[in-house]
């Protein structure tokens, strides 16, 4: 039987050094494209597929990230008195249903695969949805939501796959492609951050997965991967030929975030977009180049 999906995990544990000073004393993923928080694009996509239960992997000086979620009593009630309808409005996306959302901490550093288990007692025995908050997806539809559909159909784990410039493989989980139809692409194989020369294909994972609660078992005894960190890919690795395994080839531009270029690339992809700020933003650009 194939479960539905209800639940994702966001790891926020990051120290997010490569936007220093910007995030000394604020959390990387309050860093806002326009005007919404990074954190806050990963939960709308998952809404999107009907997930309806968060789990936040997070770390010491990152409780703004709770906060966000919290309701602003204070704050809504001046901006009632003042009659401030948008600003209002603009608020309501970040508040949560009672009980939702929940916190763990990630004590030490140890990796996104120990970040993982760190959330095994909100995962259960369920599938769950992990969205890695640097990478936003700007297109139609939820890229979570497309990977629920292969879900659906499959079982088993999913994954968000893009082709790759081959000398960038070092930077990402690469796939060893079986069968491929051109979107869903069957994993018969995953290594973490391969040195182009050793790479079994250009195909890299981005940060968004579906997976099965089967995960937790290998990362309950993994060992310290490249980088010296507990890695996913290698827990999921070892469930290939155990339970379905796909990639999806999916619709929709991904922008790094967790780059300075990425982050700047999708501040502009998104404002020229925006209704409300587009044509004023195309025109200041030309200003520049
Ligand atoms: C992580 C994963 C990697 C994946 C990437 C996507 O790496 O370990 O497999 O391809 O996210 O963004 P990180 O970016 O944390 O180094």
């Amino acid at each position: 039987m194939i479960k539905p999906l209800k639940k994702a995990v966001l790891p926020v544990a990051g120290l997010g050094t490569r936007f220093l000073p910007a995030t000394k004393a604020m959390p990387k993923e309050m860093l806002p494209v326009v005007d919404k928080p990074l954190i806050q694009y990963a939960i709308d996509e998952a809404r999107a597929a009907g997930i309806e239960e968060f789990c936040l992997i997070t770390a010491r000086g990152k409780d703004n990230l709770i906060d966000y979620f919290d309701v602003a009593y204070e704050l809504e009630a001046t901006l009632r008195g003042r009659n401030k309808v948008s600003a209002i409005e603009a608020l309501e996306s970040s508040s949560v249903e009672a009980g939702s959302l929940v916190a763990v901490r990630q004590q030490n550093p140890l990796g996104l695969g120990h970040a993982i288990w760190c959330a095994r007692n909100f995962i259960g025995t369920d599938p769950f949805a992990i969205l890695l908050p640097d990478d936003i997806v700007k297109g139609g539809r939820s890229c979570i939501a497309q990977l629920a559909d292969v879900y659906r159909q499959t079982g088993g784990n999913v994954l968000a796959v893009n082709e790759v410039p081959p000398e960038w493989t070092d930077r990402y989980g690469v796939l060893l492609p079986g069968e491929d139809d051109g979107k869903r692409v069957e994993v018969k194989g995953l290594v973490e951050k391969p040195a182009p020369a050793d790479a079994p294909s250009n195909l890299a994972i981005i940060g968004r997965y579906i997976l099965t609660a089967d995960v937790l078992e290998p990362l309950s005894h993994l060992k310290q991967g490249v980088g010296g960190e507990v890695q996913l890919t290698d827990a999921m690795a070892e469930l290939i030929g155990k339970v379905p395994f796909h990639g999806l080839r999916y619709e929709g531009t991904r922008f790094d975030c967790g780059s300075k270029l990425g982050f700047l690339e999708a501040q502009i992809a998104m404002a020229v977009d925006r209704e409300d700020l587009g044509q004023d933003v195309r025109a200041f650009l030309k200003k520049y180049i």
